[in-house]
């Protein structure tokens, strides 16, 4: 039993060390640009093209939304966005497009671009911390 508390200890030290967030680049320009064209085809008809929501449909990008995602994950992101969106036609997408999709509402939100497309499997996205500011190191 002790050991086993040991065995967790150790290893939510080691998550904590690994954990990374939408400040060190998790995804590329170049997918943020792809995610951008689907997202007019999309999203943009309830989001608005530049983020800024419509009638009934929230912001994707800016306060509102950061405050709302802020401590929670690029994963649940995803994984909302896949799930639910586009809310007239919910999972009709193929997983890249979801993938390019959300690369572009971190672009919109100012979250750097990095060497590695944003992978577009929700579940490994878990360690990717949504925050706000950047975290002083
Ligand atoms: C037919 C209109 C419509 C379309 C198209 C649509 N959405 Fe939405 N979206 C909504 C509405 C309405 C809500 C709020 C109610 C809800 O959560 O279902 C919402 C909520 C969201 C949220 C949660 C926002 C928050 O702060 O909690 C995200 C993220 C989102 N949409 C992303 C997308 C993306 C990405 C697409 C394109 C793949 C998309 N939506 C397409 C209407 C739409």
């Amino acid at each position: 039993m002790q050991r086993f508390a040991i065995i967790l200890l150790a290893l939510s030290c080691c998550f904590a060390a690994l954990g990374r967030s939408v400040w060190d680049g998790v995804y590329t320009k170049e997918q943020a640009l792809r995610g951008q064209t689907a997202y007019r085809e999309e999203c943009a008809r309830c989001h608005s093209e530049n983020l800024g929501g419509g009638e009934g449909s929230p912001a994707l990008a800016g306060g509102d939304f950061l405050k709302n995602w802020n401590g929670k994950t690029v994963g649940d992101l995803l994984d909302r966005i896949v799930k639910t969106m586009p809310a007239d036609d919910p999972g009709n997408l193929a997983r890249r497009q979801y993938a390019d999709i959300t690369a572009w509402v971190l672009n919109s939100n100012e979250f750097p671009a990095g060497p590695k497309d944003l992978d577009s499997t929700p579940s490994t996205l878990t360690d990717v911390a949504i925050e706000e500011k950047r975290e002083k190191k």
